[in-house]
């Protein structure tokens, strides 16, 4: 079984039970990565750890180098990637402090670099996306979830957002009606570029909060990240769990 990456979002800038063995800088054609690449094992099983937002969070969603954070994976031998992402609740399943391994998303994201294929192309390239995410390393996260106790909900279409803001009410309405169940602001374009490089990625979504219009008043900080600590330990669990079947 090949090594597993984990790219970590809010709340998960480190793994504290990752044993780390090195850390890696890469430089690649589209720029810096978000930070070196931190090697090293949990629970026994080799992983290359990724902050998304760097090493001490300092950056935000649409400015993330999605495509150099791929392709520095890519280059050190990775073809099985996890990503991280803290998110907002819209359905009714859908609270703070639970798990969601997503099956769709729809993308709302403007200007960000989105794709690989837009220079010194040989032949135009449309990825096949209609399944956004890695059917078996979904199908392997819900049974860690499932061994773990975790239970995530399996399944669940991800709006993706720009951000740095969080949404109106009325966005998320519209989101809503539009057919999501959560709402981030990091699942696209990495999805989308995992694809374009031939990458096997799904998506281990953690509820920070409602999405705004969800509950009463305005969404803080302090309830988000309460949620995460939360949400984090389960994540851990599901890891161990996940490491341990694809070991198999
Ligand atoms: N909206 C967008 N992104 C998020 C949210 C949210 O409510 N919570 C955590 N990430």
């Amino acid at each position: 079984m090949t090594k597993l990456a984990i790219i970590g979002g809010t709340g998960l800038d480190e793994i504290p039970d990752l044993e780390i063995t090195h850390r890696e800088v890469c430089h690649t054609p589209f720029g810096e990565p978000s930070a070196a690449l931190t090697h090293g094992s949990i629970s026994g099983h080799e992983v290359v750890f990724l902050p998304r937002h760097g090493a001490s969070h300092m950056i935000p969603p649409h400015l993330v180098n999605y495509r150099a954070n791929l392709w520095a994976l890519r280059h050190v031998g990775i073809q099985t990637i996890l990503g991280v992402a803290a998110v907002g609740g819209i359905g009714s399943e859908m609270a703070p402090g639970r798990i969601v391994i997503p099956d769709q998303i729809i993308d709302y994201t403007f200007g960000r670099e989105h794709t690989i294929f837009d220079n010194d192309l040989s032949h135009v390239t449309h990825i096949d996306f209609t399944m956004p995410y890695c059917k078996k390393l979904r199908q392997d996260l819900i049974e860690a979830g499932r061994l773990s106790g975790v239970n995530p909900v399996a399944g669940g279409t991800y709006g993706a957002t720009q951000g740095p803001r969080l949404e109106t009410a009325a966005e998320i309405t519209r989101m809503e009606r539009d057919g999501c169940d959560l709402v981030g602001m990091t699942g696209m374009p990495e999805a989308a570029l995992a694809r374009e490089f031939n990458l096997c990625y799904a998506s281990c979504a953690v509820i920070s909060n409602w999405a705004a219009g969800k509950s009463e008043g305005s969404i803080s900080m302090g309830d988000i990240e309460k949620n995460l600590i939360k949400g984090m330990d389960h994540v851990k669990s599901l890891l161990v769990e996940l490491l341990r079947i694809r070991a198999k």
